[in-house]
């Protein structure tokens, strides 16, 4: 009879107990299957690529394990403290009172003060040594602007101009090409942030660059006459063509892009099809108007397109 009653108590209890170890093993699935789900276009701070990055991802690390291990012990105090000493039908009104225990109360005010303190300093060296990094010498100068809502890439040095995605050198330590990116804002607030290259900071990255070779036809020819003769130029820049755009990206490199508009779908002639037709059903909210040409015309504009390496 007795032991019965001890099993409804303890189920009482332990109900509650399995109930959040269950959502912390959820929210720590949904974590991992974050980080797995690793395409292009998911951006971590726990792979990081270059200098800055690999110091964000120590000092990430170092406050993981000291926040990790206080949640640990402070959650098994709580659920030792709530378990033992929970409410049972024999007890008294109110347990005894302990007040002004100097050696407890210095202690939690103590170590908390020493952990942030340590917290701090790391932080501080790691913000330190990122932002007063002066431009290396040879470094490849990048400078990224902000636009609603893209970006627009320029290597003043190399003369080239792109738009949504960053290429530059991998560096190695026997031979180093480092990156210097500047950035502007044309329009709009951006913050740019390449996890893996750095924090949101102008700084020193390191990534793999790539390039197609070019082709040219029929079709081609007519597309680029469609696009030359159409609102496109207005918007956009093709260099060595009339079209000098500046409102929209730079299309000069437009193929070696993975995606267009910043991201938003895959840079297949599909999606560029849709895209020229009505950008709102790709992005909503874009300033680039819905063009509505007709199937021929879209075609051979596509055809034209694809050969902008
Ligand atoms: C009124 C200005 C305007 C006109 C006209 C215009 N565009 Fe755009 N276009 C934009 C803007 C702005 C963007 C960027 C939108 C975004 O990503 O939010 C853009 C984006 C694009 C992109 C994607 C580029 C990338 O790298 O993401 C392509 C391709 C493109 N336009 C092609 C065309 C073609 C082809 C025409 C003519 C048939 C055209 N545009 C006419 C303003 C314009």
């Amino acid at each position: 009879m007795k032991a019965a009653r001890h099993e409804k108590e303890w189920g009482r209890v332990v109900g509650p107990v399995a109930g959040i170890l269950i959502l912390l093993a959820a929210v720590l699935l949904a974590a991992s299957l974050c980080s797995a789900a690793s395409g292009p276009a998911v951006p971590s701070i726990f792979k990081p690529e270059s200098t800055p990055a690999d110091s964000i991802y120590g000092l990430s690390l170092l406050v993981l394990a000291v926040t990790g291990i206080i949640f640990v012990i402070v959650f098994s105090l709580l659920a030792y403290v709530v378990t033992k000493f929970r409410k049972r039908a024999s007890d008294g009104p109110e347990p005894p009172q302990v007040y002004g225990s100097n050696q407890i109360e210095i202690a939690w005010t103590v170590i908390p003060v020493l952990i942030v303190l340590v917290l701090f300093m790391a932080t501080a060296r790691v913000i330190h040594a990122i932002q007063d990094a002066r431009k290396p010498d040879g470094a490849i100068e990048v400078t990224a602007i902000g636009h609603q809502f893209w970006w627009e890439f320029r290597y003043p040095t190399l003369g080239i101009v792109t738009a949504n995605e960053l290429h530059v050198p991998v560096s190695d330590p026997s031979h180093p090409t480092p990156t210097f990116l500047k950035l502007h804002s044309a329009d709009t607030d951006h913050s740019f942030w390449v996890p893996r290259l750095a924090g949101k900071t102008d700084l020193i990255p390191n990534r793999v660059n790539k390039k197609k070779p070019a082709q040219s036809s029929d079709a081609v020819n007519e597309g680029r006459r469609i696009f030359e003769t159409t609102a496109c130029i207005n918007c956009h820049t093709v260099s060595g063509t009339v079209a000098d755009g500046r409102f929209g990206p730079d299309l000069t490199h437009l193929m070696s892009r993975d995606t267009i508009a910043s991201g938003a779908a895959p840079n297949t002639p599909e999606n560029l099809q849709t895209w020229i037709q009505e950008p709102d059903a790709i992005k909503p909210g874009s300033l680039m108007p819905a063009m509505k040409l007709n199937d021929h015309d879209l075609n051979a504009l596509t055809a034209y397109l694809e050969t902008l390496r």
